[in-house]
């Protein structure tokens, strides 16, 4: 199905196609894009990547890794660099006729504009010819020579931006009594992180420092608002189960925003992070097995 829409898309535009019947994963694990096929597979999309797609991934030649000498990234910030070579789309160059943005699997855009013989991204990173145009079986390879990266690429962990947000006040010192700042440091998570208005309902009922079990409960609690792998709220999807560090899921509804459990907005969206992204909401998020919990009968 997919050859023959392209070989269909090579007759209109009269360009030759090469293909190859692997995935990209492949194809890029097979042609010595080395750093590439390692970073991918360090950062967990190797799999995501060979899925049904379609995708065209800019894929950045050893040579462009090179460019990045001693440059250093944590995690998540790898997570996005990758992502922002990725397009869900079949793109072959001839396609690509006038300047535009195109939405990367990270969610920012990136800018391509067509010179002769080639595309120029962001201004920055051209793509190589004469081996472009890659037809894989769930998507299409175009090497560059150069690493792109996000506009966007922030710097603050989420525990710092939370630190220097006032709306998380109460979030914070919740964070310090179930001693979990040090989560919010590394990794790669999505945050609901509900404002101080959302705790005030709880405070002194469920969330009281002072009762018994009061750490494994601000624990329960505030793990149940963190999940793993950051998603902006564009990548959150209606009747989406996201499983938390508390190991229950949360339930997404999307209309007209987003809504978790169906209790807890989304006030803030998109709060980027070097190790993930965090969205407000106005509503604490409580555990379905919080009175188990509080009773210390957790398994
Ligand atoms: C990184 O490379 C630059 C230029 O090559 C050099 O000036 C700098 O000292 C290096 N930094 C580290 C931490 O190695
Ligand atoms: C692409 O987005 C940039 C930044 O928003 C904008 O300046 C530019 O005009 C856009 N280009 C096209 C072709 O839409
Ligand atoms: C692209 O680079 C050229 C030359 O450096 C510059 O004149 C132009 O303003 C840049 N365009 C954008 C959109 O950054
Ligand atoms: C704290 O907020 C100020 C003002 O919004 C900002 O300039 C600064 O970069 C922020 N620092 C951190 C660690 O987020
Ligand atoms: C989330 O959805 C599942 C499946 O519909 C349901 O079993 C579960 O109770 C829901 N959780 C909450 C907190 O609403």
């Amino acid at each position: 199905m997919f050859r023959s829409v392209l070989c269909i898309f090579a007759l209109i535009l009269r360009v030759s196609l090469a293909y190859e019947d692997k995935t990209i994963v492949q194809y890029l694990a097979d042609n010595g894009y080395t750093s590439l096929s390692r970073n991918l597979q360090s950062q967990g999309l190797n799999t995501p990547l060979s899925g049904t797609g379609p995708f065209t991934i800019f894929a950045p030649t050893d040579a462009a890794f090179a460019k990045l000498g001693n440059k250093t990234f944590s995690s998540a910030q790898l997570t996005n660099i990758l992502k922002y070579h990725v397009v869900t789309d079949y793109l072959i160059i001839p396609m690509i006729k006038t300047p535009s943005n195109l939405t990367t699997l990270e969610g920012q855009d990136l800018m391509v504009q067509p010179i002769p013989g080639t595309l120029l991204l962001n201004n920055a990173s051209r793509v190589i010819t004469g081996n472009n145009d890659i037809i894989c079986n769930n998507g299409v390879v175009h090497p560059i020579d150069t690493v792109l990266v996000p506009p966007e690429l922030p710097t603050y962990t989420i525990a710092q931006v939370l630190l220097n947000d006032s709306r998380f006040a109460d979030l914070n010192i919740a964070l310090l009594i179930a001693g979990m700042t040090n989560i919010l440091q590394s990794g790669d998570f999505t945050l609901f992180a509900p404002v101080n208005t959302a705790f005030a309902t709880y405070q002194g009922s469920v969330l009281s420092p002072e009762t018994p079990n009061a750490i494994a409960i601000y624990q329960a609690v505030l793990k149940y608002h963190v999940t793993p792998g950051g998603r902006r709220a564009t990548q959150l999807k209606n009747n989406q189960a996201l499983f938390t560090l508390h190991g229950v899921n949360l339930n997404i509804t999307v209309n007209n925003g987003v809504t978790v459990n169906s209790v807890a907005r989304v006030i803030d969206s998109d709060i980027l992070c070097s190790n993930g992204i965090i969205h407000a909401v106005d509503h604490l998020l409580i555990p379905p097995d919080i009175n188990q919990v509080a009773s210390g009968n957790m398994p």
